[in-house]
């Protein structure tokens, strides 16, 4: 290989399914890597540099986010660093016109990065990425239960519980997600600091919802694991209902018009919707037989919402082999930010 080689890492974004909130205190949650990965591509240069998006300025790495100086620090302290180079991150599959979907771009960039700086230091275990990209991923984000992070690496539907719980879950054949976008963007980390402090004040309520988040979660993944689609709407219906009410006696606005809108309209054509994670904004979505998934985007459509062109990525992170996409600078104007909060 010649050193000037660009080699290009990529690692899907997810969509959690069932159990958010449960997640962050160790309960079970369902989770899906999907088909919009974030790009790192690495080129061998005379001084380390980071470019946030195609076309964006390069900068040194201590000026990069700290998202990036996490996963740098992180990564020299299992192996050192390799020789120096110009990096460029592109998470432009992770935000349309009006803003960003939600879709783990945070975690998926900093999995991609870690997995890239590690393959130059010829370490490629799967367990190896995904202890320093959630050690990275937390230290920048303060937190967080890791569960965008073990979707981003391993890829496909997993059952993830914090700190070691990771099974995959297979989805039945004729299974579909579909997904809508509610239109505005969500800030998950406010969300769950006011969850938390809400547990803070009625640790009754959070034992309760505990135990049903993790009971809706278990019963997703059995129905998914037998092919009871019936067992997964249920499942899903209760976890949407469940959010909804600790939304309400929180007052942490998880539920939103938008999201109800999804919901209600999915509900008309007996379709089990709900939000998917923190809430606030972002996406709803459900996981359903084709047929049903078919009648749900229908229904979006034709009420003129968002739906999203998007699939399960069974792929998880991976150095991307062959075509070297171009690096042409974005056309969005979006195209040279990088979308490191959700
Ligand atoms: O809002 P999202 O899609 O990033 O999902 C957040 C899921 C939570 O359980 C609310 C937070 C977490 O860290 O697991």
């Amino acid at each position: 290989m010649s050193e000037r080689r660009r080699r290009i890492f990529s690692a899907p974004g997810k969509l959690v399914v069932a159990g958010e909130y449960g997640v962050v205190e160790g309960k079970p949650a369902v989770v899906v890597a999907v088909d919009r990965r974030a790009r790192i591509f690495v080129e061998a240069a005379q001084t380390w540099s980071f470019a946030a998006g195609p076309g964006a300025t390069p900068v040194a790495i201590s000026e990069a986010s700290s998202f990036v100086r996490a996963c740098f620090e992180r990564v020299e302290a299992v192996c050192g660093l390799p020789g120096p180079c110009a990096v460029t991150a592109d998470t432009r599959a992770f935000a349309g016109a009006g803003g960003k979907y939600g879709l783990g771009s945070s975690a998926a960039v900093s999995v991609a990065l870690v997995t890239a700086l590690l393959a130059l230091c010829g370490r490629r275990e799967r367990d190896l990425v995904f202890q320093v990209a959630l050690a990275a991923h937390q230290q920048a984000q303060g937190g967080g239960s890791g569960i965008d992070v073990a979707a981003s690496v391993v890829g496909g539907a997993l059952l993830y519980a914090p700190p070691a719980r990771l099974e995959l879950v297979p989805i039945p054949p004729g299974g579909e997600l579909v997904v809508a976008w509610s239109g505005a963007s969500a800030s998950t980390q406010d969300l769950v600091s006011a969850v938390a402090s809400f547990w803070r004040d009625r640790p009754d309520r959070r034992v309760a919802f505990l135990s049903q988040s993790e009971g809706c979660a278990e019963a997703v993944a059995s129905g998914l694991r037998a092919g009871r689609w019936e067992e997964v709407a249920a499942a899903l219906r209760s976890n949407q209902l469940l959010l909804v009410e600790l939304g309400a006696e929180a007052e942490a606005g998880i539920d939103t018009p938008g999201l109800r809108r999804l919901v209600e309209a999915a509900a008309r054509v007996h379709g089990a919707a709900k939000i998917s994670g923190a809430g606030g904004g972002d996406c709803a979505l459900s996981l359903a037989p084709v047929e049903v998934a078919r009648r749900i985007r229908q229904e979006w459509s034709a009420q003129g919402l968002a739906v999203l062109d998007l699939a399960i990525d069974p792929r998880g992170a991976a150095e991307e082999l062959g075509a070297e996409p171009d690096l042409a600078p974005a056309t969005s104007t979006r195209g040279d930010r990088m979308y490191l909060t959700d």
